[in-house]
């Protein structure tokens, strides 16, 4: 195969090709109207796994909660995990908190301003920081997440196979990214690099027609990737046990929820149905039947209804227990389960933001 022409000349045409496509169809996204290190930090770490549209309403509302750096070092991590709600991966939320803090106590509230300091911090990967620095701050380094290494390995007709899917195939996309990015206007050819694999050069049915770079494309269209990891199964039972609360009326109906445990190592802290002891259900009992994704597993859970008078018979004490009304469950730091099972038994009310920002179908510990 004829390789992908690297000379200077043609380096400099493909970053004014992507630039040009960049300014006539980049999505107006909110956090693109800003170059506070703080608020791409904030954008950046939601979008590591959940889907724009997504992001995009949640980021509005906890920038109006935590405005600057030192206002969410300052919260109890309560409320940042109540406004990460909605978004899942409560670990980021988590990470981002801590290193607010860190940032407020060693460095005066203000972020370093360079990739390489950036990473010093905990919680910034090399993602990351090359993304606040060159965006922010306009540092002349790449960014390559998912989307980027797909265009780049497109691009330059790299194929996954067992000897080069790993490590080498890694470094040479690293490469190419970095002698691709455009010294003059590296903020927007990172961006404008990633948006092209978010909405032109898709994993499945790329849209080549459209593509600034397909002149030059050493594939076009779809390439071969690493087989996926095989997902294992297990069955779980989770009860769904509702009561009324103090004041009647149906919207007054309560939850009993249970906080997994500070020591666990997944998901501690976050809120979920209680558990069953038993996780086959009489056909009478079963709710519901939801399939879950947790990284390389498929769970299959058997949602139980439970009289409150049967709840100590028929599941198995975790955390701390809470029966919340159902008005405020919502706005909880909820496992991605969880959201799940109480939007499909339609018990959040109609303005919850699960009617605004469905969940991602895969969660990650
Ligand atoms: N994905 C993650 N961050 C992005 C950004 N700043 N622009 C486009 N896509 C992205």
């Amino acid at each position: 195969m004829v390789k992908l022409d690297r000379t200077p000349q043609k380096i400099d045409k493909l970053r004014k090709q992507l630039l040009k496509w960049y300014v006539h169809n980049q999505r107006d996204l909110p956090w693109r109207r800003s170059h506070d290190s703080y608020a791409i930090w904030v954008s950046e770490i939601m979008l590591q796994q959940t889907r724009v549209a997504v992001v995009v309403e949640r980021y509005q509302a906890f920038m109006g909660r935590f405005p600057t750096l030192v206002s969410l070092a300052l919260a109890p991590e309560e409320d940042v995990l109540a406004m990460w709600s909605g978004l899942g991966y409560y670990r980021r939320a988590r990470m981002l908190h801590k290193a607010a803090q860190f940032v407020a106590d060693q460095h005066q509230g203000n972020l370093p301003a360079t990739a390489a300091e950036l990473r010093l911090l905990p919680g910034i990967g090399a993602y990351t920081a090359a993304a606040i620095a060159s965006i922010a701050n306009e540092e002349h380094v790449a960014v390559v997440d998912g989307n980027v290494e797909r265009v780049l390995c497109r691009m330059a007709g790299w194929e996954a196979d067992g000897a080069t899917g790993g490590a080498a195939l890694r470094r040479r996309i690293e490469e190419l990214a970095t002698q691709l990015v455009d010294p003059r206007r590296p903020g927007d050819f990172n961006q404008a690099i990633m948006e092209l694999g978010a909405t032109v050069c898709l994993p499945r049915n790329p849209q080549c027609l459209v593509c600034p770079w397909t002149a030059d494309c050493k594939t076009r269209g779809e390439h071969k990737t690493q087989p996926r990891a095989q997902m294992l199964s297990r069955e779980v039972g989770h009860a769904l046990s509702l009561r009324m609360g103090q004041q009647p009326g149906e919207s007054n109906r309560e939850v009993l929820l249970e906080q997994r445990p500070a020591m666990l190592s997944v998901m501690p802290g976050l809120w979920e149905l209680p558990g069953l002891r038993e996780p086959d259900v009489p056909a009478e009992e079963l709710r519901m039947n939801v399939r879950h994704a947790i990284m390389q597993v498929n769970y299959y859970v058997r949602i139980r209804t439970v009289f409150e008078d049967d709840v100590d018979a028929l599941t198995v004490a975790g955390g701390e227990r809470r029966w919340v009304p159902l008005g405020a469950a919502g706005g909880m730091a909820l496992t991605g389960l969880t959201r799940k099972v109480l939007t499909r038994a339609h018990l959040f009310p109609a303005v919850s933001l699960d009617t605004i920002a469905p969940q991602p179908d895969v969660d990650v510990l």
